[in-house]
């Protein structure tokens, strides 16, 4: 296994993983992952850049080997999540004079997930750095995103920013630079939806607070690094913004007909506002494909028939996602079918209460949907434009 020169005595030494399908047996990965890892030489010490995750650090080993790092310094833990520190154990074992430097939040999380000898773990203060000889090392400590203890770590001589899980991507690749921005973006927005998207502040406050350094290569921990940086920072910015899209997301599920029917109605009746629409079948959906939806959407409005006294599963699925994900919607709806108790709309908000976001009305039907109850969807289609009118950058352009 070779190691890939991205300059002098700098090298990507990580692992290439196409065959997983899950990240933390929840989260999609239809295109694999890398678990990205850098040598870093300067002319008195080497720096190792976060690890793999430990079932293939004999690869990590072959590659750093071949990049001619014997005696490694240091290892710089970004971050303390298994796919990038679960080889720290035996990559100390291996380099017996190499010191762990992390946050201080790091070095308590290290210690708690991993067998790590207390003695070989050393702390960095945010802006503190390290002469390797030629080349420096600055650690900026950069909190939630997407652990409490994250940083990044910045090569001032060559402006390389290795900024971890943030502007990474779960993408397979053999490419070490970002060739194609199309595939990369549909992972790179997959990756925000579902990893920083819950941390859009902490997002927007650190890219505050490396707008002033030069970077001229972005180096994440997953994913292909960014040659052309401005790229993603440009694409983060509109993701992690605090402006929605003129877009509604309609997660649902129909049992028999009658909801679907109603989504269908209400979906044109969106669209014929001027209203953008993506809707996800629940009960054959990707939630990733969801979750990217969410990104930009400024109204939800779920579609559910009752089932066992409350919403479906699928739907109280999606509505637990909603939430936990914290995404920049401004409104909320719901449109369904029962035929006998309608507890949908409080279970609903019970779902949905860390988000700050206005409940609209619902429309829920006993039975198949009348002309009227079209009608009320119609007028909820119209609330919706016109509070998209109010809140969305985009609107009528899109
Ligand atoms: Fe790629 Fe948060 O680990």
């Amino acid at each position: 296994m070779r190691a890939r020169k991205i300059a002098d005595g700098i090298h990507w030494v990580g692992v290439i993983d196409p065959d997983r399908r899950l990240f933390e047996e929840i989260t999609p990965l239809p295109d694999g992952t890398s678990y990205n890892s850098y040598l870093v030489r300067g002319k008195d010490k080497t720096v190792l850049i976060d690890t793999v995750e430990p079932e293939f650090k004999s690869i990590l080993f072959e590659r750093i080997d071949d990049a001619g790092g014997k005696d490694i310094d240091y290892i710089v833990s970004n971050h303390a999540e298994q796919d990038h520190s679960g080889s720290l154990p035996a990559a100390l074992e291996r380099f017996p004079r190499a010191k762990v430097l992390c946050t201080p939040k790091g070095r308590n999380m290290l210690l708690d997930l991993l067998p790590l000898d207390p003695e070989r773990i050393e702390t960095v203060e945010d802006g503190q750095t390290l002469d390797l000889g030629g080349r420096t090392l600055e650690f900026i400590h950069a909190p939630w995103v997407h652990w409490p203890e994250t940083m990044f770590t910045y090569l001032r001589e060559e402006g390389i920013l290795f900024s971890c899980d943030l502007f990474g991507s779960h993408l397979a690749t053999n490419d070490l630079f970002v060739t194609d921005r199309c595939r990369l973006l549909e992972s790179a927005k997959r990756y925000y939806a579902e990893v920083m998207m819950p941390f859009s502040g902490p997002v927007r406050r650190n890219m505050e607070k490396i707008q002033d350094r030069t970077i001229n290569i972005i180096a994440p921990s997953h994913g292909p690094l960014h040659d052309d940086p401005g790229f993603i920072l440009d694409t983060y910015r509109d993701w992690a913004g605090e402006e929605p899209k003129n877009l509604v997301v309609v997660p649902y599920v129909s049992m028999h007909g009658s909801t679907k029917s109603m989504v269908t109605r209400f979906i044109e009746s969106l669209v014929c506002r001027g209203v953008r629409v993506e809707f996800f079948n629940l009960a054959e959906t990707d939630t990733g494909r969801l979750s990217m939806a969410l990104v930009d959407a400024a109204t939800v409005a779920f579609g559910s028939p009752n089932i066992l006294n409350g919403m479906h599963p699928k739907v109280v699925y999606a509505a637990y996602l909603v939430n936990a994900l914290r995404p920049k919607a401004r409104f909320v709806s719901m449109i369904g079918s029962y035929g006998w108790g309608a507890k949908m709309e409080d279970q609903l908000h019970g779902l949905l209460k860390g988000l700050n976001i206005e409940m609209l009305d619902t429309v829920l039907t006993r039975g198949a949907p009348s002309e009227q109850d079209f009608t009320s969807l119609d007028f909820l289609a119209q609330t919706i434009a016109d509070r998209h009118a109010a809140v969305c950058a985009d609107w009528k352009k899109s």
